[in-house]
């Protein structure tokens, strides 16, 4: 039987148009599918959107449309974008897909059965940016550190998961490399030791969610509807196969959620445990990051329009190191399309096809071969050290091009009849 690899982007809320950000966790996700892909693997990459809640129905109320109908309209987009993209995944999934509804129910109810469900009351600090619950210690003069938004203060009837219960398992799976890049795991486990809430799971003041299976007055919380992606997916004949996920590719905003939340959702429905969870950095402008909700935005048709799309795949992952943040420049951008991809790779390209079209060719055993690293390619690719993948491959480049320029010398000289040059 082949190995499996499943890997699996964020769903991307459908409020508005994806941007460079989205694009880049999606890429990195169809880069790893590919290499999967390329080693023989059975892959299955996943990506899709996140529609129930209140940002959802908010924006569409804005539009004057039904949640529904305005996530219709954006998935349709998304998925144009991601075409453009040249993205490989092999599932979109939609929160409001049937399938996966019904097995967000099943896994409430399991965890209810189990006993980590109890109707509560929660009274406190909540960013519908986010669609998180806050403490005042986690704003920033009252306002959400990341929407930069006042976060509202809400009270109403409520479920509870019992997340505290969970505290000691969870500090038990962060040493098995859970968590990557090494710094990220070091906050989550530092926070998770302070101690851990209870989560409020479900919702009363609105209702476009996922009903709870054993109280319908109360809508599911949408994290954890929306965690539960990642399993449901997996949940069709002939794709079983692939659970546990071998990574979940995020960014650092919501590694809160997949390291503590979705590990601890999982264990009590007695689900085995995706294997790890990666979290890159942010793409910023002026070091601000780019978001939907706030500041300047580079949407797909823009940065592909830049310098085509293979340039902006190459730059996403060669300009900053995988796992840390990156400011954009389309100056940059520019740079290396000009420098590395047009001079070294197209001018190897280009000089070995006139090559080809005078000489022919032929099979032979040949040195340079030698020269391209495939194990520290796989040792990088096994790190998610995606920047050095592409330094390896450039390094190869340049061996090439650089033989290229030596047997050019050599030609030159027999031809002048010089002794040397
Ligand atoms: O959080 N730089 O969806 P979302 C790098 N629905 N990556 C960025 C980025 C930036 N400036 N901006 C966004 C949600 N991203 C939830 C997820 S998963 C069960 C539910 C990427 O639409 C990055 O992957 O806000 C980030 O984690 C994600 O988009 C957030 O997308
Ligand atoms: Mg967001």
């Amino acid at each position: 039987m082949n190995k499996k690899f499943y890997v699996t982007t964020p769903i991307y809320y459908p409020n508005d148009i994806l941007h460079v950000g989205h694009a880049y966790t999606t890429l990195a996700a169809d880069i790893l599918a590919r290499w999967h892909r390329l080693k023989g693997e059975d892959v299955f990459f996943l990506t899709g959107t996140d529609e129930h809640g209140k940002k959802i129905e908010e924006a569409a109320k804005k539009q004057n449309k039904k949640p529904k109908e305005f996530a219709d309209e954006l998935v349709l987009r998304i998925k144009k974008d991601w075409e453009k993209l040249n993205l490989t995944y092999d599932k979109f999934i939609r929160t409001t897909d049937k399938e996966h509804e019904k097995i967000v129910g099943e896994i409430l109810q399991k965890v209810y059965d189990n006993g980590d469900i109890y109707l509560g009351e929660y009274k406190g600090l909540y960013c519908t940016g986010c669609e998180a619950y806050y403490t005042e210690k986690d704003l920033e003069n009252g306002l959400c550190p990341i929407h930069k938004k006042k976060a509202e203060l809400i009270k109403e009837k409520s479920y509870f998961f019992k997340l505290s219960k969970y505290q000691k398992k969870l500090l038990e799976l962060y040493k098995k490399e859970f968590i990557l890049p090494k710094n990220r795991e070091k906050e989550i486990i530092n926070r998770v030791k302070e101690g851990l809430n209870d989560l409020s799971i479900s919702r009363t003041s609105f209702d476009w969610g996922i009903p709870l299976p054993f109280d319908k007055k109360h809508v599911c919380y949408v994290w954890f509807d929306a965690l539960t992606n990642y399993y449901s997916a997996t949940r069709e004949k002939g794709r079983e196969k692939f659970w546990p996920t071998d990574v979940h590719l995020i960014g650092k905003d919501i590694l809160w959620f997949h390291a503590v939340y979705w590990p601890a959702m999982l264990m009590s429905a007695g689900i085995t445990l995706p294997k790890k969870i990666f979290a890159h950095g942010w793409w910023t402008f002026d070091k601000e990051k780019i978001s939907k909700s706030r500041g300047k935005i580079l949407y797909i048709d823009e940065l592909i329009s830049i310098a085509g799309v293979d340039s902006a795949r190459y730059f996403l992952f060669r300009a900053a190191p995988f796992g840390e943040d990156g400011d954009f420049s389309e100056q940059a951008l520019i740079d290396r399309h000009n420098n590395e991809l047009a001079d070294k790779l197209g001018n190897l390209v280009s000089r070995v096809s006139a090559l080809i079209e005078k000489y022919g060719l032929e099979k032979t055993e040949n040195k340079l071969l030698k020269k391209i690293k495939l194990k520290e390619i796989e040792k990088h690719f096994e790190n998610y050290e995606l920047d050095k993948v592409l330094n390896e491959i450039f390094s190869f480049i340049d061996e090439c091009n650089a033989l290229l320029f030596l047997k050019l010398l050599k030609k030159l000289q027999k031809s002048l009849d010089l002794k040397s040059l």
